[in-house]
């Protein structure tokens, strides 16, 4: 069976639109349990109907192509319409949005590694690609996860594991017209320090880089998602903006190839203003390897979603908190973010 040509031009011209200068993505590819749980955490019912209003509440944010480029939606939420009948990616694509999606099905428990997961989906993932394509996706999302230790963990056959996944992932979107984003998410739960989780990025990174080359896959044509490099969320030695900063740029300048068109953080439970000072403190210009911008999950629907709280009555209030999130990224990707944003 023959392989298709890769389209590079229509891929390059969408990997480029993703990191246009000022904006970054909005991740709202949440599966039906983690939505769930982050709508219990605000009291709001664990039902379709509600998931349905948080994603049109999100996608019909006034202004948001002002600094989003694109969105990250799920297979429930491609599937959906507006209460008008607008079908959820026509709604972003005449918001200015590029639509993407997430195809993985989900981190598993990886055999014989108690503690560790490998990211499932790639069977039946040709079958699946052309009708997200056909839908309106431009671009796809797969996270791998490797969970982090003082000691152990992550080991080589989760590293190996889900970097090769990633990589045949990534063959299968490029294949049929998708962009995929890579995302390798070292995660920040636990209480190891920078130094430890610098070296298990690092180690990440080049695993992941050598099976995307040995897998034939672009790199022209590809986003990166990674972690931000910093001490766990549990160390009792905080880490600095300017110690997050300086880490998470040497680990990419280490480990990314030049031909990488743009890296697109993942906020991994850092806090909103954590995240837009950490990104703005990269942003001094001369040292990262291609552009730098935010594909972040809740540092952007955060406090959104608490103000919501399920009440059509805080819609336009939720929807000022997200537009609030937008624009102090923004603002950080030209280096003009500063804590003074947050005052009302
Ligand atoms: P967070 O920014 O909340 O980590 O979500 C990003 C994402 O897409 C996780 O896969």
């Amino acid at each position: 069976m023959g392989r298709r040509r890769v389209n590079l031009r229509l891929l390059t011209e969408t990997a480029h639109a993703m990191v246009a200068p000022g904006k970054g993505l909005l991740a709202m590819d949440e599966s039906i349990g983690t939505c769930n749980k982050r709508f219990a955490g605000a009291w709001i019912a664990p039902t379709v109907e509600m998931r349905h209003a948080w994603r049109e509440l999100l996608l019909t944010t006034p202004g948001l192509d002002t600094c989003i480029s694109g969105v990250i939606l799920v297979d429930e939420t491609i599937r959906q319409s507006a209460a008008d009948g607008m079908p959820f990616p026509r709604l972003a694509q005449d918001a200015g949005l590029l639509v993407g999606i997430k195809v993985d099905t989900g981190a598993k428990a990886l055999a014989a590694h108690p503690g560790e997961t490998v990211t499932e989906g790639l069977d039946g993932l040709r079958e699946r690609l052309p009708s997200y394509v056909a839908l309106g996706a431009r671009f796809a999302k797969w996270r791998g996860v490797f969970a982090l230790d003082d000691a152990r963990l992550p080991t080589r056959a989760c590293i190996c594991a889900n970097a090769h996944a990633l990589a045949r992932y990534a063959a299968l979107c490029q294949e049929a017209g998708l962009v995929p984003i890579i995302e390798p998410e070292v995660l920040m739960d636990g209480p190891h320090s920078l130094a430890r989780c610098h070296e298990a990025t690092e180690s990440v990174l080049r695993s992941v880089f050598q099976q995307l080359v040995l897998q034939g896959v672009v790199l022209e044509a590809v986003i990166l998602k990674p972690n931000m490099v910093s001490a766990g969320l549990a160390c009792p030695a905080r880490s600095t903006v300017a110690e997050v900063a300086d880490a998470t740029l040497q680990c990419l300048q280490r480990t990314v190839p030049a031909a990488v068109p743009g890296i697109m953080f993942l906020s991994g439970g850092q806090s909103g203003e954590e995240a837009s000072g950490r990104l703005n403190a990269m942003h001094d210009g001369a040292r990262s390897p291609c552009p730098l911008s935010f594909s972040f999950g809740r540092a952007l629907q955060h406090p959104a979603l608490d103000i919501w709280a399920g009440q059509a009555a805080n819609r336009h209030a939720a929807q000022q908190a997200l537009m609030h999130r937008a624009r102090c990224n923004h603002a950080a990707l030209l280096g003009a973010y500063s804590p003074a944003m947050e005052v009302a």
